[in-house]
């Protein structure tokens, strides 16, 4: 497993506010990245994403919707094109190395954000970020803990 160095924490309380969170913590994210997104489920990893695409400009909160049953979501930002991958539904390494995920990270303008890739060791090994998502101490208050290399 690659080594974090650096890491952030981070609360938020409502919906907006981790959108809000998104949006500031994407200038730690410079491309090209893999980046994963743990936390159970409703915990908000796709809510954050809505906020890197929309600092990215590549899309609006609307735009960004969970990529649950394509798997690979694609938006094209200003200059960054954001890769979002939701892997909830898959099992096996075999399942993952059919998504072609690698070639999608080594591209030089690539931001590859997989929601439970942490499921994977291979994704494990080969990522550059982690943004794990936790309960706060009520219904909507949220925990991050963004590490990066
Ligand atoms: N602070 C918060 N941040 C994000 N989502 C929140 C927050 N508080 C409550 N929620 C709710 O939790 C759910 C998060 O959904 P989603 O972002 O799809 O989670 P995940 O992708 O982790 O499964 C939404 O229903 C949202 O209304
Ligand atoms: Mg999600």
């Amino acid at each position: 497993m690659k080594e974090f160095t650096r890491e952030k924490r981070l609360r938020t309380r409502s919906v907006n506010g981790t959108i809000a969170l998104g949006e500031l913590i994407t200038e730690l994210l410079i491309a090209p990245k893999l980046v994963v997104l743990r936390g159970d489920l409703g915990m908000g990893k796709t809510t954050l994403v809505k906020g890197i695409a929309a600092a990215l400009g590549a899309g609006t909160a609307d735009d960004v919707t969970s990529p649950t049953f394509t798997l690979v979501h694609e938006y094209q930002g200003r200059k960054v094109r954001l890769i979002h991958l939701d892997l909830y539904r898959l099992d096996t390494e075999r399942e993952v190395e059919g998504l072609g995920l690698w070639e999608m990270a080594a591209a030089p303008d690539a931001l590859v954000l997989v929601e439970w890739g942490d499921k994977f060791n291979s994704i494990m090994e080969r990522a550059d970020a982690e943004i794990a998502i936790t309960q706060g101490e009520n219904e909507t208050e949220r925990l991050l803990h963004v590490r990066w290399s």
